[in-house]
């Protein structure tokens, strides 16, 4: 079956930037993305292409190609799941916040909602494709929801099939353009064999055959939760061994270089930093240790929440240092804060490392001046809520208006224009002694230094 129309429910950071290259890799199908909310969907069609809801680089140029082609944003679901070949789930999953499996599970609300809307309009044969990272055995829940749907129209109705197949997104935010146009590999799981086939089809448009995986539904869903949490462990474990480097004198740094030369540990994933945020590493590990449990593996479950703990823990620690060495009270101190994303080159917070450490410094009295060169006002409010008091933090225009007065400045995100910050400018701006705590090991510390800054930097003793 060659795929003709796609629908892809669900409008985010995932659904976005997917749909947008599968439109501009595959001319001869149409694509409508569509969401229920309406304000995302008026700014995926704004005229203005700076002004889309995901910051991506290069997504502006992809989406200025397709848009009105053969890539459309809507929110008209029934008639775009209709028309729908295949449909993808990428509707967001959150941990649960409360009843059985709170701050573990995912809530899977809308993805029922969508499988049953999916269900009532869908004509025809449909391929449904989960797109969402999902807890092991949710396309489980998907198919029968579909089956229950499912008839030969003798009843009077159109005849409806589906085929059900998991398909795991490992684009990384910053980088999703690129991810997505040239994939290490593409992971299908599924025992339809002529869905799969229809689904490698799409992808092989643009992707060599040896880079498209087929696996079983349980294999592909779990491989999506093992990679993330593989790769959240490498970050816990290089923070681990940054907290003892700076005990003992070590560079992390140069424990990286070492470590990643070998070609059994390769180099990536070992910069020690705030602690790793976004939307699924911490979300992924949580699901994945509720599983464990589920099924009785207790130590399994242990091993992985550690994952996570370490995780939290580097950012209290973070957020404790600078107040210990401003004196072990930073009350009433002014502390800039460069870079609130949970990584450069994207607007998204969820999960930023920027949150907590605010947070814990708010919370000791601090005020903050904050500044990012992507993340408004209005979702900074969103994260921090009134911890401290709602004139403890403000957002400025430029690093430069951050640090007017303060104590300290702290380097929160990695973003590329605060490697050439001119350290003798605002060094002159601020109040002596001051200090530069730099958690993203990215700006050039010798001027610092020679601005007369008190340095400290990560993983460095
Ligand atoms: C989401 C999940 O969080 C992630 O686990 C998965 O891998 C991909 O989908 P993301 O795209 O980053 O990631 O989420 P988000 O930016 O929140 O987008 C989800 C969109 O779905 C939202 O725009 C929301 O309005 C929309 N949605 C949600 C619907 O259109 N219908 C629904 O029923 C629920
Ligand atoms: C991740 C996975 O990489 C991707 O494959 C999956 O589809 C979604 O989850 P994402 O969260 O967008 O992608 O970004 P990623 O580059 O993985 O970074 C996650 C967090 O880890 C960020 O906060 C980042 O700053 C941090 N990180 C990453 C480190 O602290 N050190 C590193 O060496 C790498």
């Amino acid at each position: 079956m060659s795929i003709r129309t796609i629908c892809c429910i669900g409008a985010g950071y995932v659904g976005g930037p997917t749909m947008a290259v599968i439109a501009d890799r595959c001319p001869g199908i149409q694509v409508t993305v569509v969401d229920l909310n309406q304000a995302r969907i008026d700014a995926w069609n704004d005229p203005d292409l700076s002004k889309l809801p995901v910051y991506e680089p290069g997504l502006d140029a992809v989406v200025g190609r397709c848009r009105g082609r053969n890539l459309h944003f809507s929110t008209a679901v029934e008639p775009a799941i209709a028309a729908a070949d295949m449909v993808f789930l990428s509707v967001n999953t959150p941990t649960k916040t409360k009843g059985v499996g709170a701050g573990q599970a995912s809530d899977l609300r809308w993805i029922e909602a969508s499988a049953r809307q999916v269900a009532a309009c869908a004509q025809g044969h449909t391929i449904v494709v989960e797109k969402s990272t999902l807890p092991v055995r949710t396309a489980e829940t998907v198919q029968a929801i579909l089956s229950a749907a499912q008839g030969d129209g003798a009843s009077g109705g159109s005849p409806k099939t589906f085929a059900v197949l998991s398909n795991p997104e490992f684009l990384a935010e910053g980088t999703a353009i690129p991810d997505l146009e040239q994939p290490d590999r593409v992971l299908i799981g599924g025992d339809d064999p002529a869905a799969i086939e229809a689904l490698a089809g799409v992808y092989g448009q643009w992707v060599p055959n040896d880079r498209i995986l087929r696996t079983n539904l349980w294999s592909s869903e779990l491989s999506k939760l093992t990679a993330n949490a593989f790769l959240a462990q490498r970050i816990s474990s290089i923070n681990s061994i940054a907290a003892l480097c700076e005990a003992t004198g070590a560079d992390v740094q140069e424990v990286a270089h070492a470590i990643g030369a070998d070609s059994r540990l390769g180099s990536k994933f070992l910069k020690a930093g705030p602690g790793f945020g976004g939307s699924c590493f911490q979300k992924d590990i949580l699901n994945l240790v509720y599983l464990c449990g589920h099924y009785g593996l207790h130590e399994v479950a242990a091993y992985w929440q550690s994952v996570v703990e370490l995780n939290g823990w580097q950012q209290h620690r973070i957020a404790r240092l600078v107040v210990q060495r401003l004196f072990g009270t930073v009350t009433g101190k002014r502390l800039a804060v460069l870079g609130f994303a949970f990584k450069a080159d994207t607007n998204d917070t969820r999960e930023a490392p920027a949150i907590r450490i605010c947070r814990d410094l708010l919370e000791e009295g601090a005020q903050l001046a904050i500044y990012d060169p992507k993340v408004p006002a209005s979702q900074m409010g969103n994260d921090l809520g009134h911890v401290g008091g709602v004139d403890a933090w403000q957002a400025v225009g430029s690093p430069l208006a951050a640090v007017q007065g303060a104590d300290a400045v702290l380097i929160l995100t990695e973003w590329l224009c605060f490697a050439s910050l001119d350290w003798s400018q605002l060094a002159a701006q601020m109040r002596k002694p001051a200090w530069l705590f730099d958690a993203r090991s990215i700006v050039d510390l010798q001027a610092a230094k020679s601005a007369g800054l008190n340095v400290w930097r990560v993983g460095m003793g």
